[in-house]
């Protein structure tokens, strides 16, 4: 059994992807950006938590010391995601794509990915088979998002779809780099969760099982690929 950290799994995809590994016998620790949120989903999975703001180095390298003193860990989830929407709840399309609206949205997906993979990685490669999954979009494939026939095509916003085209990326070099380490991107599917005001057309239920599966894999599965839950995707 391992020991799994999941950013942002104090509610949505996270916390039911950190339900169905503690029933699978998985010690988890629930990363949460605000420690009551984080207490209360603990509490109510059996899971332990650790207080990390993906865009707080401070708090990222402080969780990292915990799980480390608490003895280390095997599996990453970078879960934590934001879709960036304006006041009024729209995505930010290209008209209204500003470098600081692109920015924030970055710095949870993207910079977020780099701080917590970063701060963790030395810990990852003491574990005898070690896991990060990255929770991509489906939004992040450039094939689909230039395929008129794609849903995708549709999507008219700018800084999610490119910031989870970087995570993309970063999965692709990381496992380059860290070949003893299992790093796959998964695309959960249109999930409904707060993310998108609850429009989701999947049950978080649905959408947690590619990110539970990759996050199981043992030394001699996928590496530096894009999967949702039938298979691999075009990038
Ligand atoms: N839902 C979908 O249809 C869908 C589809 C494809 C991919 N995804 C991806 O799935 C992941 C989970 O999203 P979700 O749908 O479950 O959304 P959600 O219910 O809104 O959950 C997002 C989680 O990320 C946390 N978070 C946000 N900023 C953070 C930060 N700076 N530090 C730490 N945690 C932070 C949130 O914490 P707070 O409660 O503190 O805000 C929350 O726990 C995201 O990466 C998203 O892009 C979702």
């Amino acid at each position: 059994m391992t020991t799994t950290l999941i950013t942002g799994a104090n509610k949505g995809l996270g916390f039911e992807t950190a339900r169905r590994l503690v029933a699978a016998g998985h010690t988890v620790y629930v990363g949460s950006r605000d420690a009551e949120r984080g207490r209360r989903a603990a509490e109510r999975l059996g899971a332990r938590t650790v207080l990390l703001d993906v865009t707080d180095d401070a708090s990222v390298a402080a969780a990292a010391r915990t799980v480390a003193a608490d003895g280390g860990l095997d599996v990453l989830i970078n879960n934590a995601g934001v879709e960036g929407r304006t006041e009024d709840a729209g995505v930010i399309g290209a008209a209204d794509a500003t470098a600081d609206a692109v920015r924030r949205v970055f710095e949870t997906n993207v910079f977020g990915v780099v701080r917590v993979s970063h701060a963790f990685l030395p810990l990852l490669q003491r574990s005898a088979a070690p896991v990060v999954v990255n929770v991509s979009s489906g939004l992040a494939s450039l094939s689909h998002a230039s395929d008129p026939d794609s849903p995708a095509y549709g999507y008219p916003g700018v800084a999610y779809p490119a910031s989870k085209a970087a995570v993309n990326m970063l999965t692709v070099q990381y496992a380059k780099a860290f070949p003893n380490i299992r790093i796959n991107a998964v695309e959960p599917g249109y999930t409904a969760t707060d993310l998108n005001g609850r429009t989701g057309t999947q049950t978080v239920e649905e959408g947690a099982e590619i990110i539970v599966r990759m996050a199981q894999v043992g030394p001699d599965g996928p590496t530096g690929g894009y999967f949702d839950v039938s298979g691999p995707l075009p990038w």
